[in-house]
């Protein structure tokens, strides 16, 4: 038998395949750091007998020269060593066991880092039908541990088992135990959480895994493997549940041929069942359901598939199949929870991208309602979200998506935030329900229109967006262009910082989250001036590139043009025209720009003024001058 913990995907399809006789239990572990899941895991694979002899060897070899438990073999070494080898880039990305018993097979998701078990675990990427919590014996229950629980709760994992190791570090004590399943008994009470098995257990000395061993003769229940293999596992639950297929590519290789591929995420669906796609809301009919494999009466939950359908309807990458009568919503307002994994904090009003099955759309939290302690489990308020920090939040998309409650369905309510400016997943989520006020606000037709009033004006409208450090000059040089564009007769407004902050932002103070805020609604106001047909000059700090990107992203493409008053801060503190940096060095004001809070300066502005080169007339007519060039004015 192949050795089944590095297989790659191909290896992974033969191998359950010849397996398939056998139910397939899906496992997830999670704890603390230290806790010793990669002993447990390297103990399960070595006592399934499904090393490689070679690899046996090996690891014997190293836990001699290595190893940090003694005498005993140190099966840390083993899966730690996969761990690294995939950092390296060798073997393959997901980190996902693979073992196999006479009763059963299994699947265990075993995620290192706490952002990638997070994340697997909230968008179900992991349907994990089993957690298995560890805990160290020696610690209790931790922080990490009740926020693990938590998430369990939040997701509804249905079976918990929770692994109380180390025990060979407290004598085997059968009253630590008991004392650790007290206080445990507690926590799940509180969340909620149902059917949980205790095991008290040596990964390292092999106690409670496989065999009872002789160390623990007070304890009668099921080793953890016994348990594993005899939880009850409901894998026809996903099939019974309304059809869902979220689109991942359209097929059309020739004229003729024209199928819609993707992972069937619930439900089952045969030839002749009426589907609609969402969210556009077209219906139509399957009329074959195509595999390499030749075509299928049924496909079901897990399955891979293309249909073909009777009539054309319009149907991109991202969209979601459903059936007709039992349909997915559409909505672009939630309420939702979300679970933050990034040093940088959540804001509210920063534009991230929503990933949520194949659909990736653009969000923003508008109203971080609460948060969670999960120590004490109390609500609590906050302007942002920290790392590991719950929240139940309001979130808006830039357009409505197809979507399920999370609690009906993992793939289309599980969805994860990347940060737009350095791709990085920063936080999982789950949709609860779509906000009432989505559906029943609509856009209100007008007759006159940005061209109309434009027109009137004899002007084309746009955004000229000054961002820069304090003190570089920004308002100097905006004030001046906005005099020389009404000389020429344009009809301009200048929304300035200082003035704007006293009084449609006089609630905002200088955090990152108050910035955010400021330059949204700055974005949003500035926008309805486009509308009016105006050109709008902003003279603000704007430190930051996500809100400068989301107030380009409000008006169309060639009506925002990004001016860098590029001013070093040496220069500009010298100027210190009112004796803020001073203020600041002197730390009589905190959060300031440029010494205690980031400035990130524009990587392709429109125009770069270099204030150290020009001065301030030579900086307004340059701008002028492209303004014509852009065929702005004339
Ligand atoms: S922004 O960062 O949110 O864009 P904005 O341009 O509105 O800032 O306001 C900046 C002005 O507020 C500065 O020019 C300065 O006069 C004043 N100010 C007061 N406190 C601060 C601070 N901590 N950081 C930067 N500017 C401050």
């Amino acid at each position: 038998m192949a050795h089944a913990s590095d297989m790659i995907a191909g290896d992974i399809e033969g191998y359950l395949k010849s397996h398939e006789n056998k139910g397939l239990l899906r496992c997830i572990t999670c704890g603390s750091v230290d806790d010793g899941k990669s002993t447990l895991i390297g103990r399960l694979l070595f006592e399934s007998k499904l090393l490689f002899e070679d690899q046996l060897a090996a690891i014997e070899d190293d836990s001699r020269k290595y190893g940090t438990q003694g005498g005993d073999m140190d099966f840390a070494l083993l899966v730690d060593g996969l761990a690294a080898e995939r950092e390296q880039g060798i073997t393959i990305d997901v980190a996902y066991r693979y073992f196999s018993t006479d009763k059963r097979k299994f699947i265990v998701a075993d995620t290192p880092g706490h952002e990638q078990y997070t994340r697997n675990m909230v968008t179900g990427a992991s349907t994990a039908d089993a957690a298995i919590l560890m805990v160290d014996a020696r610690h209790g229950i931790l922080t990490q541990t009740r926020r693990h629980s938590f998430l369990m709760s939040l997701i509804g994992m249905r079976h918990v088992v929770v692994a109380i190791n180390k025990m060979d570090l407290v004598n085997y004590s059968q009253a630590r135990f008991d004392e650790i399943v007290e206080e445990y008994r507690d926590l799940a009470r509180q969340l909620g959480l149902e059917k949980i098995t205790f095991i008290p257990m040596s990964a390292l000395k092999g106690d409670n895994v496989i065999e009872h061993g002789h160390h623990m003769p007070w304890y009668h229940g099921p080793t953890l493997m016994a348990y594993l293999e005899t939880v009850e596992i409901d894998e026809a639950h996903l099939q019974r549940t309304p059809f869902r297929m979220p689109v991942q590519w359209v097929n059309r290789p020739n004229l003729d041929f024209r199928g819609f591929s993707g992972m069937i995420s619930s439900g089952r669906v045969k030839p002749g069942d009426a589907i609609r796609v969402q969210p556009s809301g077209k219906n139509s009919t399957v009329k074959r359901l195509y595999t390499f494999d030749g075509d299928l009466d049924e496909a079901v939950a897990g399955q891979s598939v293309t249909l073909l359908l009777d009539d054309e309807i319009d149907i991109s990458r991202g969209d979601v199949i459903s059936g007709v009568d039992q349909p997915a919503q559409t909505a672009d307002q939630f309420e939702t929870t979300i679970v933050w994994m990034h040093e940088q904090a959540l804001l509210p009003g920063r534009p991230y991208l929503m990933k949520l099955g194949t659909q990736t759309v653009s969000a923003t939290i508008t109203d971080i309602k609460y948060q969670i302690n999960v120590n004490t489990l109390e609500h609590t308020a906050g302007k942002q979200m920290d790392l590991n920090a719950i929240g139940v939040c309001t979130l808006s998309l830039n357009r409505p998506v197809a979507f399920d409650p999370y609690k009906d369905n993992q793939d289309t309510g599980g969805f994860i935030l990347i940060d737009r400016m350095t791709n990085n997943t920063v936080g999982a989520g789950m949709l609860h329900f779509a906000l009432r006020r989505s559906q029943n606000i609509h856009m209100q037709h007008v007759d006159v229109d940005k061209q109309a009033r434009a027109t009137a004006k004899n002007q084309r409208p746009a955004v000229l967006w000054f961002t820069g450090l304090s003190g570089a000059g920004k308002s100097t040089i905006a004030n001046l262009v906005e005099k020389k564009l009404h000389a020429a007769g344009q009809h301009t407004y200048l929304l300035d910082g200082d003035n704007v902050r006293h009084g449609l932002n006089r609630d905002l103070g200088f955090t990152d989250a108050d910035r955010v805020e400021n330059i949204r609604r700055v974005g949003e106001t500035a926008k309805l001036m486009v509308d009016a047909g105006l050109i709008v000059l902003t003279a603000f700090i704007s430190p930051f590139r996500s809100e400068r990107q989301l107030a380009k992203d409000l008006v169309e493409d060639g009506e925002f043009i990004e001016i860098f008053v590029d001013t070093p801060l040496d220069v500009a503190e010298d100027r210190d025209p009112k004796g803020l940096y001073k203020k600041a060095r002197r730390g009589e004001l905190k959060n300031f720009t440029g010494i205690d809070s980031a400035y990130e300066a524009p990587e392709a502005p429109d125009i770069h003024i270099k204030a150290a080169e020009i001065n301030t007339e030579e900086a307004a007519d340059a701008i002028i001058e492209h303004l014509r060039n852009q065929l702005l004015i004339s």
